[in-house]
Formats: structure tokens, sequence, C-alpha cells
């Protein structure tokens, strides 16, 4: 089943991206050379034998993925030496949101936007993987039982949502900067991390936005920001948590309204954005709001508890939210279209809680 469902994900996702048309064939050599030089960089630094706790982890998940990739061949090409990854393979398939960021740097001319509703066949991963620390000693690396939230043939989460075997939960920053932030110069061979938000927020040219469109791009006074900050007093338990996050209810709440849209409810002004259902012919400031096969498909990965967490468990939902819009299906939706091979037509699934025993 595995193979059949990364084969279905990759078309969905990926077919064609910078396939046999390439018609960005300009945009798709560069991207191939920064991938490469990508990986040279790695090779180079995992050569170097500075920090090599750490370069050591990094040739594990390259070799991971190699054999990842070398399975789904149904051929074993074991490295020597170096780590021979294609770039347009697996590869592409891990680099998630950063292709977004890589098209705008790398001026792709039409941007692809991401693929929200096309990359609903998911899978909760738990990997037990016991490496151990360079020293070729005993010692384990801690967390060496990873369970997230994935997607068929990615071997991270993309979601950022994780519960480690050492205790660690971890959740990603939403909503993030923008990808505007990478200019052309800064883009070096590894993205900038760890910066501050509000450097992050001044350098990505946002402040500039607000300034044009208002409050629907800053990060406090977004509706997303004002609905957390309003609601969150209601969730004192697992299901409550869950009905948040999975929260949309754009026709009745005041905080989706959006100035200067008609309608002027918008059904991406919400916790779990439902962007298929705005009106085609409706009037948006920006395109943000406009209809799009966009909006949130999971529950930013998962949700867990301090109480859950030892035992490795979650609750995760898959599919657009529908307790309070209808539920999304393909069919006729304005993303029919769209390639959605493997996925059922109606998303009707209840949240499921997880668990491995
Ligand atoms: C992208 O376009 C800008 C503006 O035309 C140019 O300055 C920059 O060098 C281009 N970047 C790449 C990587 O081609
Ligand atoms: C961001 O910009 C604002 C307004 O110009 C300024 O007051 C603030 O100090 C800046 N913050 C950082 C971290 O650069
Ligand atoms: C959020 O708060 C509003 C206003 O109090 C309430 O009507 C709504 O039911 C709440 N939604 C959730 C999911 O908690
Ligand atoms: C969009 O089209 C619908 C159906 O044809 C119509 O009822 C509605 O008034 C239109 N809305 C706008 C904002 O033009």
């Amino acid at each position: 089943r595995a193979p059949q469902l990364m084969y279905m994900h990759w078309m969905n996702t990926m077919v064609g991206y910078c396939g046999p048309f390439k018609y960005e064939s300009e945009y798709c050599e560069k991207l191939r050379s920064y991938l490469e030089a990508n990986l040279g960089w790695m090779e180079e630094q995992m050569g170097k034998g500075e920090d090599p706790e750490y370069w050591h982890q990094v040739r594990l998940a390259l070799l991971q993925l190699k054999g990842l990739e070398d399975s789904y061949n149904g051929h074993l090409d074991f490295p020597r030496g170096r780590v021979t990854l294609s770039p347009f393979g697996f590869l592409l398939l891990q680099l998630g949101g950063d292709l977004e960021d890589l098209e705008s740097a790398l001026n792709r001319s039409s941007p692809r936007g991401w693929p929200s509703y096309q990359s609903m066949l998911r899978v909760i991963k738990k990997y037990t993987l016991p490496f151990r620390t360079s020293d070729g000693g005993n010692s384990q690396i801690p967390g060496s039982i990873q369970v997230f939230s994935s997607y068929p043939g990615t071997i991270f989460s993309g979601d950022d949502f994780y519960i480690l075997s050492s205790g660690l939960g971890h959740s990603q920053c939403w909503p993030c900067p923008p990808p505007s932030i990478w200019g052309a110069d800064s883009l070096g061979p590894t993205p900038p991390n760890h910066r501050y938000f509000e450097e992050i927020f001044n350098a990505s040219g946002t402040p500039e936005l607000v300034e044009k469109y208002g409050d629907w791009f800053t990060y406090d006074k977004n509706p997303r920001a004002q609905i957390f900050r309003r609601n969150q007093t209601l969730v004192h338990d697992l299901d409550s948590m869950v009905r948040l996050m999975r929260s949309n209810n754009y026709l009745q709440d005041p905080l989706s309204r959006c100035r200067g849209c008609d309608p002027p409810q918008n059904a991406e002004n919400a916790i779990s954005a439902r962007s298929d259902l705005n009106p085609p012919n409706g009037t948006y400031p920006f395109p943000a709001l406009r209809q799009r096969c966009h909006g949130g498909t999971d529950m930013k990965g998962g949700v867990t508890s301090s109480g859950m967490v030892p035992s490795l468990a979650l609750v995760a939902a898959s599919g657009p939210a529908w307790d309070d819009v209808p539920p999304f299906r393909w069919s006729t939706s304005p993303c029919s279209a769209l390639l959605h091979m493997g996925h059922p037509d109606l998303w009707t699934f209840p949240p499921i809680k997880v668990h491995w025993d």
C-alpha cells in the first residue's frame, strides 16, 4: 500500500512540477542547481568534521531518504561515500513549504501556490530509529521513537507536529512569516532560521502590506489571532481544543468579516480556513481572500496533551473543517478539476485518537 500511496501523493502534488515538459524550464534549471549546490554543501560540511554529532544525524537522515528512494525504485544503490540523491526525486517531496520560498526567490513566473486540498492523503507515522551518536559508542540518540503527522513519501512531518520518546512535543508557529522574506540576496545554501519574529516581520515587507490592506497582515490583529484571543478561555479539555482548532463559522462570526469584501463574511477568516466556500464572483481586496482550493486540512498536524505524550498518543482529524459549514466534496466543489487520486469524494471524518498499543 505504501508505494501506491506515495505514487498517488506524488501525482496529486508534484507531477509535472519540473517533469518532462518543464514549462518553467528556466526556473527548474535554477532550482536544480540550487538543490545540487545544497546537497553538495551538506556533503562538504559532513566531510569537515566540525560539529560531528549534528552532521552525523544529517547524514543518517539523507541515508533514510536514499533508502526510501531505493526501495520505491526497487533496487538498492548503497552509497559509498557521497549520498547521491536525485534533486527532482523524493527530495522534492521533502521540500514542502520551502518550495514556495524558493519559487519566489528563484523567480518562478507563475507561483504554484500550496496545493493544500490536493495534499490530503495523510499518514500518521511512528518511526523507531535507534540511531547512535557519531562516536561509534553505545549512546543512543534521545527521542529515537518519533510520532508525527505526515504525508506519503516524506520522512518528516511537514506540519511540524512531533511527539518524541524523549518527552518533547513540538508544533510550529502559525501563521508563519511570509515567503517574501527570503530575497535572492539572503538565499544561502541553508535557509535562515531562528530570527526574531519582529525582525522578520519588519524585513518581510509585511509592514507595507499592513499599511495598504490593514490588520489582516498583522500577527496579532488578523482574524485568526482575534478568534484565538476571544475563544481560548473556552478550551478546557481535549474536545474543546479540537473544536476550536477545527472551527469555522464564517457566516456567523463577526471576526470573519472582511472590510472591503463583497460578500463581507469570508471563509478564509477562521481558525480552519475553507477558501473553497468563497464565491468566485465576489470582490476581494487581495488574492488570499478569493475563492481558492485552499484551507485547513487537519488540525495543525494534531492535538496532544501532557497526559498523552508519554504514550505518544494524539488526536488527529483529516480533511477540511465541517462542524458549522457544509463538508468538502470534491465533485461539487470548485476544485473538482484538480488531481486527487486516492481521495474519497466526501470528507466527513471525525477526529480519531491515535494510540499504539
Ligand atoms: C530574480 O529577479 C530579480 C529582479 O528581476 C533579479 O534581480 C534576481 O537576480 C533574480 N534572481 C534569480 C535567482 O534569478
Ligand atoms: C520593526 O519596525 C518598527 C517600526 O518601524 C520599529 O519600531 C521596530 O523597532 C522594528 N523592530 C525590529 C526588531 O527591527
Ligand atoms: C467562539 O466564541 C464565540 C463567541 O463567544 C462562540 O459563539 C463560539 O461558539 C466559539 N467557538 C468555539 C469553537 O469555541
Ligand atoms: C454571484 O453570483 C451569485 C449567483 O449567480 C449571485 O446570486 C450573487 O449575487 C453574485 N454575487 C456578487 C457579489 O456579485
